[in-house]
């Protein structure tokens, strides 16, 4: 009778289907999102990656299947219903989201303001903690154009956390960045995963992924066809796909050898996990 063991997951997706102009863009996905828990998203371009997330907070209103918050089906056809879990979930694209004609700060404040009904004042103060949170305090009075990548991606981070989501959905959130800036991005995310922040993360970090990750999920052709620990997928010996696809990752980005998987995957080497034979270590580990 222990009460955890009863806890439903924060997210829930169960056998989720969606055509797009004639493809089967995903195919029966379901997944759940354990409170605490980061999942991570792999699999090559037009898998369905960033149909899926959408799906999960009815962007993209899926075809079939359905959407469980904390164990209670979301009824797609209440806008009240949507409104509240788009306003607990929340979401984080390749490309930042941000208006252009407002600053770092009222970018944030806006979201508080039309979302959750604040008053300017009180939305400026908890718009200026949340930018602290990811380290930008400093660039509050900035616009989205005098802001770096990663700037812009942290503020967009900053808005999303602003709304105190129960699970954050993240889309690719550093592939639109310079090399330089992916690390300061990473860093936010890392944080987040470390205060217990219910996560879903599609992206091609999978250094950074391994060491944080605790699944793997890896799509393909609108379904997901493996998962398990990064351990586990990733282990030499394994003969997974979702090996035989880092690796191809990797050997693209230029970076080739064992020292870059090695030092992100962390926990699972310090365990005696063997890996690297396929070349791993695309990105320098955060
Ligand atoms: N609006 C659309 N109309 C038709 N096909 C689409 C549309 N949006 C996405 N697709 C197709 O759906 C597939 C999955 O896309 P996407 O979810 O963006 O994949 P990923 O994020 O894994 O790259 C791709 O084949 C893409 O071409
Ligand atoms: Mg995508």
């Amino acid at each position: 009778m222990a009460a955890e063991n009863q806890t439903p997951p924060v997210l829930e997706a169960r056998a989720l289907g969606k055509t797009l102009g004639g493809n089967r863009v995903l195919d029966a996905v379901s997944l759940a999102l354990p409170k605490g828990c980061v999942k991570v998203l792999i699999g090559p371009s037009g898998a369905g990656k960033s149909t899926l997330l959408q799906c999960l907070n009815f962007l993209i209103p899926p075809d079939s299947g359905s959407i469980l918050l904390e164990g209670r089906e979301v009824n797609a056809r209440s806008r009240r219903e949507l409104c509240s879990l788009r306003q607990q979930v929340g979401m984080i694209f390749q490309d930042f989201n941000l208006f252009d004609h407002l600053s770092a700060m009222e970018n944030v404040r806006v979201a508080l303001m039309k979302v959750k009904g604040m008053s300017k004042l009180d939305a400026g103060e908890l718009a200026l903690a949340e930018l602290s949170r990811v380290g930008l305090l400093d660039k509050a009075a900035l616009y989205p154009a005098n802001l770096s990548g990663g700037q812009k991606q942290r503020v967009a981070i900053a808005r999303a956390l602003a709304m105190d989501p129960k699970v954050m959905l993240l889309d690719e959130p550093t592939s639109a960045l310079d090399p330089e800036l992916i690390g300061e991005v990473l860093a936010v995310i890392r944080d987040l995963a470390q205060n217990g922040m219910t996560m879903i993360i599609a992206t091609h970090q999978i250094s950074f992924s391994a060491s944080l990750a605790d699944e793997f999920l890896f799509m393909e052709k609108g379904r997901v066809i493996e998962s398990g620990s990064p351990a586990e997928l990733l282990r030499r010996d394994s003969g997974s796909r979702t090996l035989a696809f880092c690796a191809k990752i990797s050997e693209l980005s230029g970076e080739a050898g064992e020292a870059g998987l090695a030092a992100g995957l962390g926990e699972s080497v310090r365990a005696g996990v063997s890996v690297g034979a396929a070349g791993l270590g695309a990105e320098s580990p955060v």
